[in-house]
């Protein structure tokens, strides 16, 4: 049982930072690329690559891998003061001569997240699992935004990552699951990280924060479309993707007026409708502008292949059987493809927008949290300023990381300009073709001169109607803007 000490935690962090078990460590170290598991018979050789004995290696074994350790193999290399602490929290426990781990321990930004042990996912009690931060983890990090919240809410906490990430910049959060085990992580995690603005609460979705509204609720929930509901981390016990659907729903009533909902989800397309309709039906009427971004989709069978294949890595005979009963609900309910990616809702009094929009990759490396709120900016500017009128007040500015991409051919002997191309990298990833005039007209937006003032110089430049010149800059500044590619503020009226 896991028990936050009265003493403080300090030591102990500075201990595995000292022994290099960290997140940059997990990164680039190929040991710690896969779990130890039966399906890839990689035991032998994690133990080959951690069979030096040193303070790294020691806390690799124990809370990477799993494995109890005897006395003489830590001894010497893992402090006893260090090592009380670990018995007097639970990580560890005191078997005969050796020590066993409670918990797997994840290095994340500078925290250390404790989580039940990979092995847990293979036994009678996977159902309960708490898992450790994993991709769809890292991918709501890096699409939450980072601005001051007095309140937020981290719904489906799991070992609490979300929350206690949060806590920085929030003044309370709220962590909440269904599983009992993970509050008692999230809490447990929160005293480890030095954490004390985190509020731990048991309870079904929304459940627990009955009468309470928030400035950021994050969730990466049980999403996975499957017919069955046994394991908590990754499915839930309505139909197909309802779960998510409720959550959106149920979310604004939790939120405070420019409070935002973001979450990782999954939802399925149905025969004889297009991938964004049955959304379109979930955004209606919420009393929020919405947002959502595709990165994945999957047939059917592919999916049902993929996550049966992470669910149950270890058997190939269930997970057969397992296919088929997932195909058959499918086809009952006539689901031809699962799409995944991230929604982000804000409350907002008045006419409320949606958006639907895909990706092609997220580059996980990089925090895009600032990207939502400058497209929530801009997409507020675009339902407003629709005429031209409108648009000429604006004063468009090229973000400062955006490149242009400019290809050269061979002509008449001479290196000359071909194809040019907008790019934002990073993040959020964005990019156009574009024309050599366009590039050229880009240079000048920096924010400080109106689409008025641009498209007067354009046309005294190339001696052509203004009027045409007008009309064509805001057709490419409109597009710009939409692709994330050129930034406007709401403009003072009159400006
Ligand atoms: C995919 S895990 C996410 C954990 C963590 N937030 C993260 O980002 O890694 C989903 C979490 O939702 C919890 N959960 C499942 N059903 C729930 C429900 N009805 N209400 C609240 N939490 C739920 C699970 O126990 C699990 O911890």
């Amino acid at each position: 049982m896991l028990t936050p000490l009265p003493a403080d935690p300090q030591p102990l962090r500075e201990f595995f930072d000292e022994a290099n078990y960290t997140h940059e460590q997990f990164r680039r170290n190929p040991t710690l690329r896969d779990l130890p598991s039966r399906r890839l018979g990689n035991l032998p050789v994690l133990l080959e690559r951690t069979s030096q004995p040193t303070a790294l290696h020691t806390l690799i074994r124990w809370f990477f891998l799993g494995l109890p350790l005897e006395t003489k193999s830590y001894e010497g290399l893992v402090p006893p003061a260090i090592v009380s602490f670990l018995t007097g929290c639970g990580m560890l426990v005191r078997d005969g001569d050796r020590l066993s781990p409670t918990v797997m321990l994840t290095p994340c930004d500078g925290f250390l997240f404790a989580a039940d042990p990979a092995s847990r996912l293979e036994s009678p009690e996977a159902s309960d699992m708490v898992l450790w931060p994993n991709p769809s983890t890292r991918l709501l990090q890096m699409f939450t935004m980072r601005r001051p919240a007095q309140a937020m809410l981290d719904l489906g906490a799991g070992c609490g990552i979300q929350g206690i990430l949060a806590a920085a910049h929030s003044r309370q959060v709220v962590a909440t699951d269904l599983n009992p085990r993970a509050t008692q992580f999230a809490a447990f995690n929160a005293w480890l990280n030095g954490v004390r603005n985190v509020e731990c609460l048991t309870g079904d979705t929304f459940e627990p924060v009955t009468g309470r509204a928030f400035d950021l609720i994050t969730a990466n929930p049980p999403f996975f479309v499957t017919p069955s509901s046994d394991q908590m981390y990754c499915e839930n016990s309505m139909e197909l993707d309802d779960y998510c659907r409720r959550l959106v729903g149920e979310a604004p009533r939790h939120l405070v007026d420019n409070g935002y909902l973001q979450m990782t989800f999954e939802w399925v397309q149905v025969r004889g409708q297009a991938w964004q309709d049955r959304l379109a039906g979930w955004l209606e009427n919420t009393g929020c502008d919405g947002w959502v971004l595709r990165s994945y989709a999957r047939e059917a069978a592919s999916y049902a292949e993929e996550r049966i294949g992470r669910m149950m890595p270890w058997s190939k005979e269930s997970a057969a059987t397992r296919f088929d009963e997932w195909m058959a609900y499918y086809r009952a309910r006539q689901v031809e493809e699962v799409h995944g990616g991230l929604l982000a809702l804000r409350r907002r009094e008045g006419r409320n927008w949606v958006r639907i929009e895909e990706v092609a990759s997220l580059d996980l490396t990089e925090p895009f949290g600032d990207a939502v709120l400058e497209l929530f900016a801009s997409q507020d500017v675009l339902e407003t300023d629709r005429s031209r009128e409108q648009m000429l007040r604006w004063k468009p500015k090229l973000p400062p990381e955006a490149r242009l991409e400019q290809q050269l051919h061979v002509a008449g002997g001479e290196w000359v300009p071909a194809a040019a191309k907008l790019v934002r990298p990073m993040g959020l990833p964005a990019s156009l073709a574009l024309e050599p005039d366009v590039a050229d007209f880009l240079k000048n937006c920096d924010g400080s001169r109106t689409l008025y003032e641009l498209s007067q110089q354009l046309a005294g430049r190339l001696k052509i109607d203004p009027e045409h010149v007008q009309e064509q800059c805001c057709a490419v500044v409109r597009k710009l803007v939409e692709r994330r590619l050129l930034l406007v503020l709401p403009t003072e009226n009159g400006a």
